[in-house]
């Protein structure tokens, strides 16, 4: 081998082990992968192609000089999942803790750059302590050339972030503008300012994994899509989730071979609603019933789970499912599951996938804390996404579809294209109770008198016809029938055109 080409097997080499093996050791001794092993797993045997692996950094203060890692703590480039491509960068934490300098920034926007260009997605896997402290503003501004990029690829090719160590100050807002955020329990957090400052700033005493770990974003705080148990269940799940998605908003959903007949009927759907209206069923046995051989990937299951989004395939294509779940406070709408349903509507306008909507809801929910906490706001997020949404919609009412909350879930009134309700839809502006007991008020102690009206009331309006009476609902259908219905629909509005009036850009309530 000449001494030239040599040279070029031992830089790559050295670039390989990163901060070296002590370090990688230590990673791995936190149950956590190291870059090159996570891309490994994350794309197809084979395919990544590296970029930049010679690139170091140009700091010279505190002894930098002296120290330099060829990658600079991130590895960035190209390669395939399933086949398509996508770019990725993995930060390296054997590297100074995987840091942001200003070149490992240079790095992450160039292989953004080059996705936008060609129109593939960007994964970011994270695990970094932050800016480089010993480069100071020139990291914070390689933060910022970060951030200006992920706002101009949002909407342009799909970004998803996967958080698999640290990631605190000022690099949380780099994967929060991205479309998804998985985590890795027990093994990654998220926070602004960490435990020690909240204590000296607040008093609170709390832990890494309290403040922001991966449970308490995928409940409470909803920053975090899904939570895994480790980096690889994460990666795999990147892969199944990646082969959902679009590559770019210039192309059209993928497409899987299925063998899942179009026009299955699904003959225990006629039986999914119970008999009393007051009894919960599970909307999860509705969509999967519908989904190409029952497989839904589902997102942020374990916050706001009065509403369910995900995807499924409907005839081999990415289909969006939002629908009420009425086994969690049955099915309202309130604060969180506006918002939760609401980012998900613009995620699947944003990139042409079409929208499956189930309806059950009995309104918004009542109460002061969501009132004071802006439900009028929140709740808006909704109503103005399913509004503005120009891609294929298709709505299915199952039961109940009351007040505002009828509008608000991809209501014919919101250009939905198809609208279907099953027979035991009720479509009205509130229950048949709280009705009776406003307009017919003088009667309230009389109960045979309420218990007439109410009788009346139900027969007039519990129903669905009313509605398709007026040409709001299109079609009532047999609910056996709703997966060959939602694919017939589907085939049909494959062409759909629909522009909204131009503007530089909508002032969605935020
Ligand atoms: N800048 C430069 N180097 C950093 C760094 C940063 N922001 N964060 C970590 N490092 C280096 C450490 O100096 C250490 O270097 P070494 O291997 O040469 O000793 C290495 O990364 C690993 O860090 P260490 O602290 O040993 O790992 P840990 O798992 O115990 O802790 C953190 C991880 C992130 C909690 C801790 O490193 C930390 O608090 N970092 C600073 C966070 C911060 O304030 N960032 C700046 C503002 S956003």
């Amino acid at each position: 081998m000449s001494s030239t080409i040599a040279e070029l097997e031992r830089r790559r080499d050295a670039a390989r082990m990163g901060g070296g093996s002590k370090r990688i050791d230590a990673q791995h001794a936190k149950g956590r992968l190291t870059a090159r092993e996570r891309l490994a797993v994350l794309l197809d045997e084979g395919s990544f192609e590296e970029v930049d692996a010679f690139v170091e950094h140009n700091a010279t203060e505190f002894g930098m000089a002296e120290q330099r890692f060829p990658g600079d703590g991130v590895v960035t480039g190209s390669g395939t999942i399933n086949g398509r491509l996508v770019y990725v960068f993995a930060q390296d934490f054997t590297v100074f803790g995987g840091s942001l300098s200003e070149r490992h920034a240079q790095k992450i926007c160039k292989i953004m750059d080059a996705a936008m260009k060609v129109g593939a997605p960007v994964i970011g896997l994270n695990d970094s302590g932050g800016a480089r402290i010993q480069e100071g503003v020139a990291s914070l501004a390689g933060y910022a050339e970060v951030f200006q990029r992920n706002v101009l690829a949002s909407g342009v090719v799909p970004q998803l972030s996967l958080i698999m160590g640290p990631c605190a100050g000022g690099a949380v807002y780099s994967p929060a503008m991205t479309d998804f955020i998985f985590m890795v329990k027990d093994s990654s957090y998220m926070f602004v300012t960490g435990p020690d400052v909240v204590k000296t700033v607040t008093n609170e005493v709390v832990t890494q994994e309290e403040l922001g770990g991966a449970i308490t974003h995928t409940t409470k705080s909803s920053v975090a899509d899904l939570a895994f148990e480790n980096d690889i269940d994460a990666l795999l799940g990147a892969r199944e989730f990646f082969d959902f998605l679009p590559l770019s908003n210039r192309v059209p959903v993928p497409e899987r071979p299925t063998e899942d007949a179009w026009d299955r009927t699904e003959d225990s759907l006629d039986t999914l609603i119970p008999p009393s209206a007051n009894q919960p069923y599970d909307m999860h046995e509705l969509i999967r019933k519908v989904a190409d051989e029952g497989d839904f990937f589902e997102l942020q299951p374990a916050h706001a789970g009065n509403i369910i989004i995900g995807f499924c395939r409907i005839e081999g294509r990415t289909v969006g499912v939002v629908a009420n779940q009425p086994m969690v406070l049955a099915g309202v709408l309130d604060i969180n599951s506006s918002k939760k349903a609401a980012r998900f509507v613009r995620f699947c306008d944003a990139f042409e996938i079409p929208l499956l909507t189930f309806v059950d809801v009995p309104g918004f929910l009542p109460g002061v804390g969501q009132e004071h906490n802006g439900i009028i706001k929140h709740g808006a997020k909704l109503l103005f996404a399913y509004a503005e949404a120009t891609v294929p919609k298709i709505t299915v009412i199952t039961r109940k579809a009351y007040g505002g909350a009828y509008d608000v879930m991809a209501s014919k009134h919101l250009r939905g294209d198809l609208n279907y309700a099953w027979p035991t839809a009720e479509i009205a502006v509130m229950g048949a109770k709280g009705a009776v007991e406003i307009i017919f008020r003088k009667d309230i102690g009389d109960a045979d008198a309420i218990a007439q009206r109410t009788k009346e009331y139900e027969e007039r309006f519990a129903n669905p016809f009313v509605a398709a009476s007026m040409g709001f609902i299109d079609d009532v259908i047999q609910p056996r029938e709703t997966r060959r219905k939602v694919a017939l629909g589907l085939r049909k509005l494959r062409d759909k055109q629909l522009e909204n009036p131009w503007k530089k850009h909508d002032n969605i309530p935020l």
